[in-house]
């Protein structure tokens, strides 16, 4: 049987990529960003950006490649943002499409956006309903709540919102038209989130409060902010991929370095540790404000049941496709609940991951808002493995087929760019046969 073994850092993290890009905009001058995720959404942003009057540069290291590639972002700032006579096209990315409306929302020009079919299908009006109450003109092209659709600024005025929705994207989305916006932007979510932004804002000097530990409050920034240095730490979403292959790999050991472990991100770590795997979390500290740290995995312990509910499912809400394949791998149950989310993102993953793993021998009961796997200590296989163009069911399927008796045959591994381009050379260079 093979095993994962060696050393490992995975790309920059996208949230905090698309985050260093788009609040480049809040300054005037050039601001510095080392590794950058090389994510086809992160490319989706900077195109977009580029589009409304931002410049980039990538830097590549030079002479005994000491030096990390740096990415140069040139802000015109807020005022000097100019209209694209072209739609903004956020291909796969719902964080690129949510976070440029709340950006362009302050601005007295119309701006078009668009995606892929994926992301077409996804729900929109969780954002711009509240740009909406805020003074922007919103007209959806096709269907109401999807993209493509138009956004006219305006001069905006701040409002208190009460999500019904525990989104860091559509809190991002607010913040950023709050940050252009008449008086105060107040934005309460139901349940904590990634605090990516709160802890950039702190990290490149925007000015807001936090009353509240789930809750926001920003007004207009008088002046551009000084232009930034942000150190991207490696994302823990493509890390988890990693982790779990290890978990489940006798005889594995893998470190993963400079990780980051956000509280709003950590579950799959938290999950595997309760499920029994042996992962431990080192050299903690702390780069351009995020935690960070070096992961290692070991592959040397059967694991058992854990149930993940909405009062924890957001720090891992990217990673229940992953999670799902170690649970078939275990010997317990997985129960997950409050998870309709899932349903709206780059697939209807509830669905996607059940229909993948019953063809592949494991037993799962669906309900409307999750599952329960029945983990018999493996994964049968011999079956294809359907994407549905969805990056992360698409590398979750790659591990399956790696864990599996029989062969997996992943539909579409080209998606994959969408996160993680690389994937695939990085996982065979740690497999050991
Ligand atoms: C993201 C937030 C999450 C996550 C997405 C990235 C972000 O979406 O699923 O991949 O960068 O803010 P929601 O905020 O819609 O939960």
């Amino acid at each position: 049987m093979v095993s994962l073994k060696g050393t490992l850092q995975v790309p920059g993290d996208k949230s905090i990529s698309h985050r260093a890009l788009i609040f480049a905009a809040l300054s005037r001058g050039v601001c510095k960003v080392y590794g950058l995720s090389p994510a086809f959404d992160c490319i989706s942003s900077a195109d977009c950006l580029r589009q409304l009057g931002l410049k980039f540069e990538r830097r590549s290291p030079s002479g005994n490649g000491l030096r990390e590639t740096v990415f140069l972002v040139t802000s015109p700032g807020l005022d000097g943002l100019h209209r694209s006579d072209a739609p903004l096209f956020a291909g796969n990315s719902g964080t690129t499409i949510r976070l440029l409306s709340g950006l362009v929302a302050g601005h007295p020009f119309k701006t078009v956006f668009d995606g892929d079919d994926s992301l077409r299908t996804r729900p929109m009006a969780r954002v711009l309903r509240h740009l909406s109450e805020m003074g922007a003109k919103v007209t959806y092209q096709e269907r109401e709540n999807y993209a493509p659709f138009e956004i006219e600024g305006n001069l905006l005025k701040g409002k208190d919102f009460d999500l019904d929705v525990a989104s860091a994207q559509v809190q991002t989305a607010i913040l950023l038209a709050g940050l252009q916006a008449d008086g105060k932007t107040r934005v309460k979510l139901p349940a904590a989130v990634r605090d990516h932004t709160a802890r950039m804002f702190k990290h490149i000097n925007v000015p807001f409060e936090q009353p509240s530990e789930n809750e926001i409050v920003v007004t207009r920034l008088e002046e551009p902010i000084e232009p930034f240095t942000v150190n991207v730490p490696a994302d823990i979403s493509s890390a988890a991929f990693f982790m779990v292959a290890a978990a489940c790999l006798p005889g594995s050991e893998i470190l993963l370095n400079n990780v980051v472990v956000n509280p709003g991100r950590d579950l799959v770590i938290s999950v595997l540790q309760e499920m029994g795997a042996d992962i431990e979390v080192t050299n903690q500290r702390e780069r351009s404000g995020e935690l960070i740290a070096d992961i290692l995995v070991r592959g040397d312990r059967t694991l058992g049941s854990v149930s993940i509910d909405g009062t924890r499912l957001a720090a891992g809400i990217d990673e229940i496709p992953i999670i799902a394949i170690a649970a078939a791998m275990s010997h317990g149950t997985l129960t997950l609940k409050d998870a309709a989310e899932l349903r709206v993102k780059e697939s209807d993953r509830l669905s996607a991951i059940v229909g993948n793993l019953r063809a592949c021998g494991v037993t799962v009961t669906e309900s409307d808002d999750g599952f329960v796997i029945e983990g018999k200590g493996g994964i049968k296989g011999g079956a294809e493995w359907k994407s549905y163009d969805d990056h992360r069911m698409a590398m979750s399927g790659v591990v399956a087929g790696l864990l599996a008796e029989q062969i997996v045959r992943v539909d579409n591994e080209s998606c994959i760019a969408v996160s993680y381009p690389d994937f695939i050379s990085d996982l065979r260079r740690m497999t050991v046969v």
